[in-house]
C-alpha cells in the first residue's frame, strides 16, 4: 500500500489537527519527540506520512500531489486559490478576515472613495473590493505588523486576521467590515479524492464525527 500523506500548517494548527487525529485513532509517535529535526514523520502501521510546512505552502503541496491531504487556515486557502477540494471545517482556529481601521476610516469606506488598504492577504482584498464592493482600491501587501500601517500613514484601512480584537484595540482601531469567517480546513488532492477515496473517505467520516462546528 502506498502511504497517504499529510501536510500541517506548522504551529498551533498542526498540533489541534494532531489531537484530532489522536481521537480517531491516528498517532505519529515519531512527532512527538521535540528535539528532533526531522521533516516529515511516518507511521508504518497505519501507512501514514506526516509532514509540516509553512502555512502558505499547504495548498502548493497539496495541489500538485505531494501531500493527498492537508489542514490549513481558510485564509490560506482563500488567498492561495489553489486547485483542491475543501471537504471539512475542523471548528477551530475560528477568527474573522474583517477590514479594520481608525473610527474615522468607516466614513471614506462608505463613500466608496480611493482609499489605500495595507494587508498581508492581496487576494482576498481585492476580490473583496473589487468583486464584491465594486470598489476601486490600491492595495499595499505587506508580510507583519499590519495594524501599523494606518497608525503611520500607509494606508486609510487594513484588511487583515481579527481573533481576539486585542491588537486592534490596543492600537486605536476597531472592525468597519466582515470579509469572511476563518478557520481550519482539511484539504485533500484532486486525484487522490478519486484514487485514495476509501482511505480518504474514512478519515474525512472519523474527523466529521468529532468536530463541533
Ligand atoms: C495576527 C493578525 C493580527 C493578530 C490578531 O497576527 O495579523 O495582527 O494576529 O489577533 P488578535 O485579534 O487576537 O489580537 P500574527 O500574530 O499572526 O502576526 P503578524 O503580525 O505576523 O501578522
Amino acid at each position: 500500500m502506498r502511504y497517504l500523506t499529510i501536510a500541517l500548517a506548522k504551529g498551533r494548527l498542526a498540533n489541534k489537527t494532531m489531537d484530532l487525529l489522536q481521537e480517531i485513532g491516528i498517532t505519529c509517535e515519531e512527532m512527538m519527540d521535540p528535539t528532533s529535526r526531522k521533516l516529515i514523520f511516518t507511521n508504518e502501521d497505519l501507512k501514514m506520512r506526516f509532514f509540516l510546512a509553512k502555512a502558505t505552502d499547504v495548498p502548493t503541496y497539496v495541489e500538485y500531489g505531494a501531500a493527498d491531504i492537508g489542514v490549513v487556515g481558510k485564509d490560506t486557502i482563500a488567498e492561495e486559490g489553489r486547485r483542491l477540494y475543501e471537504v471539512l471545517d475542523l471548528g477551530f482556529g475560528r477568527c474573522n478576515m474583517c477590514i479594520a481601521g481608525p473610527p474615522e476610516a468607516a466614513d471614506l469606506l462608505k463613500k466608496g472613495e480611493m482609499i489605500r488598504v495595507a494587508t498581508k492577504y492581496p487576494n482576498i482584498a481585492k476580490d473583496y473590493f473589487f468583486n464584491r464592493k465594486n470598489q476601486t482600491v490600491d492595495i499595499i501587501k505587506l508580510n507583519g505588523s499590519i495594524e501599523l500601517a494606518p497608525i503611520v500613514g500607509l494606508s486609510e484601512v487594513i484588511c487583515d486576521i481579527v481573533e481576539t480584537g486585542t491588537t486592534l484595540k490596543e492600537n486605536g482601531l476597531v472592525v468597519l467590515e466582515q470579509v469572511m469567517p476563518l478557520s481550519a480546513r482539511m484539504v485533500v488532492n484532486q486525484i487522490s479524492m478519486k484514487m485514495e477515496k476509501e482511505r480518504v473517505g474514512e478519515l474525512i467520516s472519523g474527523l466529521s464525527r468529532r468536530v463541533r462546528t
